[in-house]
């Protein structure tokens, strides 16, 4: 037997984890981790200091980014007013930080970006989706941008009664089946992937109700590489 959630059970799921700061087993709190902060690094200095970034959660990504002079558009499904209201205990973050209601998949805050973070979301996107996100994305990328793509694939999701779940219009990628299409899309573009399998683990049941391969992404687009692909 086979539960199916829906996009919208997802949606409620993270307005109120937000809106009630509860810290979630997906440690949606965590710092930054090393390898944004390695990707980070090797961003070249010929990119532009703009910032995208898609299904942003506490925002502490958006953050660490407008700290290292980043000027960041924040886009998640949650109330915008949840993420404005952390950012107004300083006035300057709200100077940096754009705050946008929105679905990434119907995202039209798409623009000539230096760096675009999409963190475990586009899991969540239909393959058609992520599909044309990422081609718009990379269609506007200027000279030295760089983007990071952290997604679940071969995920196996599990309830308290041992049922399986999905999600519905879930990508559900093989790691082969999205190691490809970023070949694919970002072709020209310095790409390093890297797998590492990720659990969830449910404390009361001592069973791993989300279990996943995550795929790291860091894609950096070659300065002075003509038109635009
Ligand atoms: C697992 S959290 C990741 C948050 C953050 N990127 C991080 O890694 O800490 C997923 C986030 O994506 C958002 N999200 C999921 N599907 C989305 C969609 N279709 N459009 C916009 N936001 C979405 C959720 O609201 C949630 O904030």
């Amino acid at each position: 037997m086979c539960i199916v959630r829906t996009q919208h059970d997802v949606s409620e799921f993270y307005r109120k984890a937000l809106a009630e700061g509860t810290q979630t087993a997906e440690r949606l709190c965590a710092p930054v981790s090393d390898r944004f902060a390695g990707f980070l690094h090797g961003i070249s200095a010929d990119a532009p200091r703009t910032a995208l970034e898609l299904g942003y959660g506490m925002g502490t990504y958006s953050l660490a980014l407008a700290r290292s002079g980043f000027t960041v558009v924040a886009v998640d499904q949650v109330p915008a007013r949840i993420f404005r209201s952390r950012l107004s205990a300083n006035p300057d973050w709200l100077k940096h930080i754009d705050v946008v209601e929105q679905r990434v998949e119907s995202c039209s805050v798409i623009g000539n970006f230096g760096l675009v973070i999409a963190k475990d979301v586009l899991h969540y996107l239909r393959q058609d989706q992520v599909r044309e996100l990422l081609t718009r994305c990379i269609q506007r990328a200027p000279a030295a941008a760089g983007h990071f793509l952290e997604v679940f694939t071969d995920i196996t999701r599990t309830d308290r009664r041992g049922h399986g779940v999905m999600i519905d219009g879930e990508a559900a990628y093989t790691a082969a089946g999205f190691r490809d299409l970023i070949e694919r899309l970002y072709s020209g573009w310095a790409i390093h992937t890297t797998l590492s399998p990720h659990a969830e683990r449910d404390t009361e049941t001592a069973r791993n109700y989300f279990e996943a391969n995550r795929i790291t992404v860091c894609a950096y687009r070659h300065t002075g590489t003509g038109a635009l692909r």
